[in-house]
């Protein structure tokens, strides 16, 4: 019998002693007790590994050292040993401090001991180091956000690219109207009033380009383009939007690279940043526009510099979003912005602003290299001056507005609604030229019209419209595109091009 308890008793001491020394060894958890007053009473691997102490450097200390002095100060210490005391239980994730003085993000758990009588002897802490989980999860949480902001634009960009598209087409049929009526008119007054309205009808076409720029909808016309030569170009036009209290400066590296991009949106791109730098500078400063190569990322970088009021914290994240403007209304739509931010995104880059309050704004576009090789201009074999145009739209007002124009270029017009009937036309009778709008109900668009045609009719010309196209880029390459809503000498220049007259 005696022996029995003797041999009880070995094991259990043989299995407290096992016990201690898993508790001491464990690495990955500072696992020790508190006296009832938070006094450290021993200590193990785990708390030196994660805490940086010695056992003989902390035990006796009071464990209140671990906490930033804002938590100290603020009593969380003892507030966490009488939550453990009261609720049985203390939990926590914040930020603790090494002995190096350093912080790492703990989850903490405290539990009070007592002994059988039930009175309290200690607490047990549980802390555990997961500065490397919270910052994966913060991480996480970060792209979340980007990814939030990314849909918010892309939904943003649809619901734009469908409402300008329908204006695409509603400015068509005004400004091809004017132009019918134009010729009509005699009265002083009443061609002042059409004067008017073209004015506008072209502002509303530029609103509604900016707004196809930023959904990315807008009908791009990429050509590989030398950079020195398209900032030369609307040099002018900036110097003059700038006027004589702000300095222009143009700054661009010999041997810059060319970039394949649609050189009007590059300009009102440019135009919209100098305009920008322009009101934020009412006492005048200066605006600096360069162009340099960037060899690690195979881009060029073009950015505007300017030393105006600079952008506040709080306003930097939204100046992308369509309709989002700081200016009084009359000043600013909004759409800026939005259109360079489209512009760069359709051509492959990206746009980085950088500002400083106070001290000025610096908006870089990175545009990606060109490979350089050009891709050239379809032209087409001459044809006589009265040439017959089918042409191939479904909204048969814009047909309508459309035949207008042509007539008054002296082509014969023969319209069709689709590219169905567009086909047997051309089988059936003579046409000189097929103009058609690339967006079509039915089984074929206007670009497998263009495709088809040039199976079937290879000297047949085909001159292609839209108001959108979310592979223009692609089409271009095949066939040139006009961009509704087109003026006259648009139309003409064009067609001239492809008819070898003009
Ligand atoms: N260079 C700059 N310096 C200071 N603020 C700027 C600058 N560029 C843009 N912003 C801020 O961003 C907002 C949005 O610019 P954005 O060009 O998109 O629209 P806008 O200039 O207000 O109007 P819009 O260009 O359509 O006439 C501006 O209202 C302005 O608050
Ligand atoms: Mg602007």
């Amino acid at each position: 019998m005696a022996k029995k308890t003797k041999q009880l008793e070995r094991d259990y001491f043989e299995s407290e002693r096992n016990f201690r020394l898993l508790v001491k060894n464990v690495t990955d958890y500072a696992l020790y007790m508190l006296s009832p007053q938070g006094i450290v009473a021993n200590w193990n691997a785990g708390g030196e590994r994660i805490k940086g102490y010695a056992p003989e450097e902390i035990i006796g200390q009071h464990f209140s050292r671990f906490y930033t002095p804002t938590d100290q100060a603020a009593g969380k210490p003892a507030r966490a040993l009488k939550i453990a005391e009261e609720t049985g239980h203390y939990e926590d994730e914040g930020w603790r401090v090494r002995k190096d003085g350093s912080f790492f993000w703990a989850s903490v758990v405290i539990d009070p001991i007592r002994d059988s009588s039930g009175r309290l002897i200690g607490f047990a802490k549980i802390t555990r180091d997961i500065t490397e989980r919270r910052e994966a999860q913060l991480r996480l949480e970060q792209v979340q956000r980007q990814l939030a902001e990314s849909q918010k634009m892309d939904a943003l960009g649809q619901l734009t690219g469908g409402v300008a598209h329908d204006f695409n087409n509603l400015l068509m049929i005004i400004s091809g109207n004017l132009h019918s009526i134009k010729k009509d008119l005699t009265s002083p007054r009443a061609l002042r009033a059409l004067g008017a309205i073209e004015t506008a009808t072209q502002r509303a076409a530029s609103l509604t380009s900016q707004l196809l720029s930023f959904a990315r909808r807008q009908s791009v016309n990429p050509r590989t383009i030398d950079i020195d030569r398209q900032i030369a170009s609307v040099r002018e036009v900036m110097a003059s939007a700038l006027g004589s209290m702000m300095t222009l400066q143009i700054d661009i590296q010999p041997d810059i690279w060319p970039v394949f991009i649609d050189p009007t949106e590059f300009e009102t791109a440019l135009l919209n940043l100098v305009i920008n730098a322009r009101d934020a500078m009412p006492d005048g400063g200066a605006v600096t526009v360069s162009a340099r190569n960037d060899p690690d990322n195979n881009q060029v970088l073009i950015s505007v510099e300017d030393t105006g009021t600079g952008i506040p914290q709080d306003v930097l994240s939204k100046v992308f979003d369509p309709f989002f403007t700081t200016k009084p209304i009359g000043k600013g739509t909004g759409l800026g912005l939005s259109q360079v931010h489209g512009f760069v995104h359709q051509a492959g880059g990206k746009v980085e602003i950088d500002s400083e309050f106070g001290k000025g704004t610096t908006v870089r576009l990175c545009l990606p290299r060109s490979d350089a090789t050009e891709h050239p201009e379809q032209e087409g074999s001459i044809k006589q001056a009265s040439a017959t145009v089918l042409l191939v739209e479904d909204n048969p007002a814009v047909a309508d507005a459309s035949a207008g124009l042509l007539e008054q270029l002296g082509y014969t017009v023969r319209w069709v609604p689709n590219a169905e009937t567009a086909l047997r036309e051309i089988e059936a009778d003579d046409v000189d030229l097929v103009f058609s709008d690339i967006i079509m109900p039915g089984k074929m668009d206007g670009l497998k019209l263009a495709r088809t045609i040039r199976e079937r009719n290879p000297t047949l010309p085909v001159l292609l419209t839209t108001g959108y196209s979310d592979s223009a880029k692609h089409v271009r390459i095949d066939f040139p595109v006009l961009r509704k809503p087109y003026q006259l000498h648009e139309l003409s220049r064009e067609l001239s091009k492809l008819t070898g007259h003009g």
